[in-house]
């Protein structure tokens, strides 16, 4: 018997404010009909200001944790993964931290930008299993509204703001019948940052930026990359695509959900779609959809679920996860 990190509760939090393609057509050079033809999404959630990636991870985890039916007080690990810190530094795992009187634990941030889940999940999971860390809440948590050019209607249109988290918990469990985190594949490759990236830093330009982009050939790579790490992550677990129940995949455009599906011969309808509801949430985009997914009753104990998501860097990744 081997120690596995099993998710015992999910949870999400979106900003009060839903807007909807017509809204956002009043203020850029824009339209409902061609954000739907072009991405799938018809809302973003937008936060106000006193709604910032720290108070929505926390409101996240506070769900994940009600869930699971366990007290934060047993939480001994925080990994978060944003790009859209609430302060350079300290993390913003530690303000959860210090909003759920967790104690004593281990709290940092990660950056992946758009995979930051899939590189939390695997930092939270390689701790667990290391056996350093006994229950992890991993989250994911972005407000990319502050980050955005609001005159590029090219990028603008795409992203929301929310978060998603999980708790993760050490149990034993065997290779494929046991519940847990079977198998997990991070890849990055920084030759293609100009692709993808936000124009500011502290070491830069000493200002936050804005988010840039080149959608075109981002979703060229998307494709390929992801299609290809769904399969090595399954082939590392040991399993064939047609033994996935779930896919839970980066919510960035309808597109690039439908021609991965296709590339893998997998049925569209087994792929969690939320970018309609959600748009591009960054880290928050795949735990908001599992959550979506676990809370309408789709995805069960048991279940076979792969996670996956690619973002600037460029990052990718996926996970195998037995639900
Ligand atoms: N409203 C109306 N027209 C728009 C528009 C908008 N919001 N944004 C761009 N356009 C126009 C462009 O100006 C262009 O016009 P032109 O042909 O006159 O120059 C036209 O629409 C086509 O633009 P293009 O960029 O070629 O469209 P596309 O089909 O590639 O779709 C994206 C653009 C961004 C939706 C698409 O490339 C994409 O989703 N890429 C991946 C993005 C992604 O996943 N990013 C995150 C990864 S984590």
């Amino acid at each position: 018997m081997t120690i596995r990190s099993v998710i015992i509760g999910t949870g999400s939090a979106l900003p009060a404010r839903r807007v909807s393609n017509a809204e956002l057509a009043e203020q850029v050079d824009t339209t409902d009909e061609w954000i739907v033809e072009r991405t799938g999404i018809r809302f973003r959630h937008i936060a106000a200001p006193h709604e910032t990636t720290a108070t929505l991870a926390t409101d996240a985890a506070r769900a994940a944790l009600a869930k699971a039916g366990v007290e934060a007080g047993s939480i001994d690990l925080i990994v978060l993964a944003t790009a859209t810190p609430d302060q350079t530094f300290p993390a913003s795992a530690t303000k959860v931290q210090a909003a759920l009187e967790v104690g004593d634990c281990v709290a940092f941030d990660v950056a992946a930008v758009c995979s930051g889940f899939l590189y939390a999940l695997q930092v939270a999971d390689s701790m667990i299993r290391a056996g350093a860390h006994r229950r992890a809440l991993v989250i994911g948590a972005e407000t990319f509204s502050r980050i955005l050019d609001w005159e590029d209607r090219t990028t603008c249109v795409l992203f929301g703001d929310g978060a998603g988290a999980v708790v993760l918990d050490a149990q034993e469990g065997d290779q494929v019948s046991g519940r847990g985190i079977l198998a997990t594949r991070l890849h990055a490759d920084g030759r293609h940052n100009d692709l993808l990236y936000v124009d500011g830093g502290p070491s830069t330009t000493g200002t936050v930026g804005k988010l840039r982009m080149k959608g075109r050939e981002v979703f060229r790579h998307a494709v390929v990359n992801l299609a290809a790490v769904m399969e090595e992550s399954l082939a590392a677990a040991g399993l064939e695509s047609a033994e996935v129940d779930w896919v839970v995949p980066h919510q960035a455009n309808a597109r690039i959900l439908d021609a991965t599906a296709r590339k893998l011969g997998l049925d569209p309808g087994k792929v969690i779609v939320t970018v309609d509801q959600h748009a591009n949430t960054s880290a928050a985009s795949v735990p908001l959809a599992l959550d979506a997914a676990v809370a309408d009753g789709r995805i069960k104990q048991g279940d076979l679920i792969v996670l996956e998501a690619m973002g600037g860097g460029f990052t990718w990744g996926a996970a195998v996860v037995r639900f």
